[in-house]
């Protein structure tokens, strides 16, 4: 998006992507050369996005004068979280009108379920929803399900520390130094989550869980096969919450599922995992 936008205002675009991120995107990475955005590979750390993160904080207030730093999830300073979640509120304001077109009204029990990384889709999935009795359900990355590694600081009870400018539930050792991760999902593989959500969850008002890689393809694989939709990584990690919760469920209950992204630019991993990739 912000490669397109760039292209369209004629503005010059570094998008700073953890060099391991480059391998198993490929296509996003395709996508945004295209619109000739320069991709700076970010070797430091895990290679994934909490470094590609660092780095573009590093890289902005060393070139401040010349440069706007844009962020792709609420995280970071206070106001790029707002910022970001102001944006994405635009599918929630979309969303409750179709609702409403559907049901005549907001379900009584009505479920809405999104995968979270750093946050933002799930922020705006569920921002017009607020002050309504929608039930929300956050679901973080639980990693390979036979590893301690994971990317879900809300689910296993992750303390408050500080990453990228703001206080959150954050993977840290004793010390207080931010923890490693490992996730399937390269957009959910941040060991920290928006301070909204942290919000939501110690308000109560939404709860969070986790799904492990291996459900995750599972439920990519049952809903590409089912839905006539092919959702990437992300999203997939919801539809496992999906899949679990829906046979517990009465009839006049309602899950809506946020499919916030496409399996196309997960196809290399997909293939590697499941031996073949069909779009
Ligand atoms: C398709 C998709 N969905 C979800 C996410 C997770 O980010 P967030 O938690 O900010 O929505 C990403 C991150 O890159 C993504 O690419």
């Amino acid at each position: 998006m912000l490669s397109m936008a760039a292209k369209k205002f004629g503005l010059k675009c570094k998008i700073f992507m953890g060099a391991k991120d480059i391998k198993r995107q490929r296509p996003n990475v395709e996508a945004m050369r295209k619109n000739g955005a320069v991709i700076v590979p970010v070797t430091t750390g895990s290679q994934t996005l909490v470094d590609a993160v660092s780095e573009c904080m590093r890289y902005w207030v060393s070139n401040c004068d010349t440069t706007h730093m844009c962020v792709g999830s609420t995280v970071g300073p206070n106001i790029f979280i707002k910022i970001c979640a102001f944006s994405t509120a635009q599918i929630s304001r979309e969303l409750i009108k179709q609702v409403k077109e559907e049901f005549g009204r907001i379900p009584k029990k009505l479920k809405l379920i999104n995968c979270v990384g750093g946050g933002s889709s799930a922020a705006g999935f569920w921002n017009e929803f607020m002050d309504t009795h929608a039930e929300f359900i956050g679901v973080e990355a639980g990693g390979p399900r036979n590893s301690k590694l994971h990317a879900a600081p809300l689910t296993n009870g992750s303390k408050i520390g500080i990453l990228h400018g703001a206080a959150q539930y954050v993977i840290q050792d004793k010390e207080g130094q931010i923890g490693s991760t490992e996730s399937i999902s390269a957009g959910l593989d941040y060991p920290g989550i928006s301070p909204l959500h942290c919000f939501l969850k110690d308000s109560k008002r939404a709860r969070y869980t986790s799904a492990s890689d291996e459900e995750a393809l599972k439920a990519y694989q049952l809903v590409s096969k089912l839905e006539n939709i092919s959702p990437s990584l992300e999203p997939s990690h919801a539809f496992a919450e999906a899949i679990k919760l829906a046979p517990k469920l009465k009839s006049s209950e309602v899950i809506i599922v946020n499919s916030c992204g496409d399996s196309i630019k997960d196809k290399d991993i997909i293939k590697q995992k499941l031996g073949t990739y069909v779009r």
